[in-house]
């Protein structure tokens, strides 16, 4: 049997001694979205950091013209650097051959958390068949929601709920009751009456992350994150060098 976890915030991930197996960290608005685009668009890696002061230094002593410097705060792009953390913004012309030196207020800082784990994977609906084909052959997985300032957010907890549902279609997985619950609401999603790439993209439109980015006017980012399956390529994190990779090379290149 393999055991399939859903952490709803980054905190509980090992606490109380729980073991923890191969961990997929979710941010789908944006962070693990906007990883997957900057790969995909040929970024030759992704390296998260938790703080604005921290992202500037490492950009500062990489080689010059080697680097784009990206993320935001409160959503909105940071002073001084280079890209927000819109997907849209990770184009070939921008990001490709470069290093993306990336802060974000809760993905990074979901990735600094999971560096207990053997392996980490990042997960988005951009990467969903991917990432899930990827986790067949694991014993144990643990599919780690960043959250939004400390609170659990449907959008992430949706797409824990979408792997579950793909891996489960094969019995030798056993959910955990947060795995289950997840589960349900992918497929009371999916069940409804709107197509599911309709009805994705008016969930993601209510959860907390969505609401946040309809404040700001980055609606267009919902769109992008819903696309379900658009690249085959699944980020990986090296937790020694703290290098995010593409570990498949079969990823398709943005539209
Ligand atoms: C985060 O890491 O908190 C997010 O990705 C937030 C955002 O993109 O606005």
């Amino acid at each position: 049997m393999s055991s399939l976890r859903v952490h709803s915030l980054p905190e509980s991930l090992g606490a109380g001694g729980q073991p923890v197996g191969c961990c997929v960290v979710i941010d789908v608005l944006r962070a693990s979205t906007t990883i997957v685009y900057a790969l995909a668009a040929g970024a030759r890696e992704v390296i998260p950091c938790r703080t604005v002061d921290e992202a500037r230094k490492l950009a500062r002593d990489l080689p010059p013209g080697s680097v784009v410097l990206g993320g935001e705060r409160h959503g909105l792009p940071i002073e001084g650097f280079n890209l927000g953390n819109s997907p849209a913004e990770y184009t070939p012309q921008v990001v490709a051959g470069k290093t993306v030196v990336l802060t974000t207020t809760n993905g990074t800082q979901a990735l600094d958390r999971a560096t207990q784990a053997a392996r980490v994977l990042i997960g988005a609906f951009v990467n969903l068949t991917a990432l899930s084909s990827m986790l067949a052959g694991e014993a144990s997985v643990d599919l780690v929601c960043a959250g939004t300032d400390g609170q659990p957010t449907s959008e992430d907890v949706l797409f824990a709920g979408a792997v579950a549902a793909k891996l489960s279609s094969d019995s030798s997985w056993q959910l955990d009751p947060q795995a289950q619950s997840a589960r349900r609401a992918w497929l009371e999603l999916v069940a409804g009456p709107t197509a599911t790439s309709a009805g994705l993209l008016a969930a993601l439109g209510q959860s907390r992350g969505g609401q946040n980015l309809l404040a700001i006017g980055m609606q267009h980012d919902l769109a992008l994150a819903a696309e379900i399956d658009r690249f085959s390529l699944v980020p990986s994190f090296d937790t020694r060098s703290g290098r995010i990779t593409a570990s498949d090379s079969r990823s398709s290149s943005p539209r």
